[in-house]
C-alpha cells in the first residue's frame, strides 16, 4: 500500500490530555490507512499569505483545529485541508450554522439573532424579551462560538436573560426556541464521506440539566437510528461542506419531530469509541486516503 505522508494541526494553546489521548487515536488510525502524518501546533508552521507551500508538500492536512485563518492561509498555499476551511468556519459559528442549514431546509429549532454588541457598549435585556415573545420561556440563549455546552444557557424570565446577556457581553449569540421534549437528551451522529457512521443517545448528568454534553458530565448509550435521523445528519454534514462531522439532533415529542441542534467540525471521538465500539478515526482516514487518490 502506497504510504502518504501529511499533517496534523492542532491548536498551539488548548491541550488537555483528553486531547493528548485523541491525538494518538488520530495517528494510529492513519498508519491502519496507509496515511503518515507530523503533528504540529498551530505556531509551529507559519506561512506568508499568498506564498506557495514548500515541496515536498504534504499529500494532506489533518486540520484539527479551528483557527480559520491559518486554514484559509494553507489553503491558499495549495493544500489540501480536511475539513476544508470553509466548512470548520461554518460549523464553527452557530449563527453561520443556521443560516446554511435553513438554507438548505433542514430543520432547526427556530433562531433568532442577537443585535451585535460592540465592544464597551452594554446589552439590552429588552432583545431577549422580543425573542421570548416569539420563542417564549424558558429561552435559549447561545454564544455562536463555543464547546462541551459552556456557551449554552437557558433563561427562565427577563431578570435571568439580562443576567445571561451580561455575562456574554460583546460575544456574538442567538436566541433559540427550547425543545423542551428534548431537554437533558439529544443523538450525537458521527458523519464521515457521506454516511452516517454510528449514533448514541446522551443524556445530561442531572434532571435539572438541559445540556446532554459529554464534556459537562453526561452519559451516552449506542442507538440505532431512524431514517430521517440518519438523513439530517448527513445532510447537515453535505450542507456546510464537512468530510466528517459530529451532528447533534434534539428529538421534539414525535418521531418525526427532528431538529439538527448544532454540527461539530472537530467531534470528540473517545466517547463515541467507548459507547458505539466504533472508532470513526479510521473512517476519516479512509475517506482521506479516497480523496487523496480521487485528486490524484
Ligand atoms: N434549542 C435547544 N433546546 C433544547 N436543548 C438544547 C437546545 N440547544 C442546545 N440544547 C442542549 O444543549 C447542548 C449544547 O448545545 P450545542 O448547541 O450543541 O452547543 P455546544 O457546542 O456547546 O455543544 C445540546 O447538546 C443540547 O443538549
Ligand atoms: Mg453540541
Amino acid at each position: 500500500m502506497e504510504i502518504y505522508n501529511g499533517w496534523l494541526i492542532v491548536n498551539s494553546y488548548y491541550n488537555p490530555a483528553k486531547f493528548n489521548s485523541l491525538y494518538r487515536v488520530l495517528e494510529d488510525s492513519a498508519e491502519k490507512a496507509g496515511l503518515h502524518f507530523s503533528k504540529w501546533t498551530s505556531d509551529q508552521r507559519p506561512t506568508i499569505v499568498g506564498s506557495q507551500a514548500k515541496e515536498p508538500k504534504p499529500s494532506f492536512v489533518l486540520f484539527w483545529d479551528k483557527d480559520i485563518q491559518l486554514a484559509k492561509t494553507m489553503e491558499l498555499s495549495g493544500l489540501h485541508l480536511f475539513n476544508s476551511a470553509n466548512a470548520i468556519a461554518l460549523a464553527d459559528d452557530k449563527m453561520e450554522t443556521a443560516l446554511k442549514l435553513a438554507a438548505a431546509g433542514i430543520p432547526i429549532p427556530d433562531t433568532i439573532p442577537a443585535p451585535t454588541c460592540f465592544p464597551g457598549c452594554k446589552r439590552n435585556p429588552d432583545s431577549a424579551e422580543r425573542a421570548a415573545k416569539i420563542l417564549g420561556w424558558p429561552l435559549v440563549i447561545k454564544e455562536n462560538k463555543g464547546s462541551f455546552g459552556a456557551q449554552v444557557y437557558l433563561a427562565k424570565d427577563k431578570a435571568e436573560a439580562a443576567r445571561i446577556l451580561t455575562h456574554i457581553g460583546e460575544h456574538d449569540c442567538q436566541f433559540q426556541r427550547f425543545i423542551r421534549d428534548s431537554s437533558g437528551k439529544d443523538l450525537r451522529v458521527t458523519v464521515v464521506g457521506g454516511k452516517a457512521i454510528c449514533a448514541m443517545e446522551r443524556h445530561a448528568a442531572s434532571p435539572t440539566e438541559f445540556r446532554s454534553n459529554i464534556g459537562a458530565g453526561g452519559t451516552a448509550t449506542a442507538r440505532v437510528i431512524s431514517p430521517l435521523e440518519e438523513k439530517l445528519a448527513v445532510d447537515a454534514a453535505a450542507a456546510l461542506g464537512l468530510d466528517f462531522a459530529g451532528v447533534d439532533i434534539l428529538m421534539g415529542r414525535t418521531p418525526e419531530e427532528r431538529y439538527v441542534c448544532e454540527v461539530n467540525s472537530n467531534p470528540q471521538l473517545q466517547s463515541t469509541i467507548d459507547t458505539c465500539g466504533i472508532n470513526p478515526a479510521t473512517n476519516i482516514m479512509w475517506h482521506i486516503r479516497s480523496q487523496i487518490k480521487s485528486a490524484e
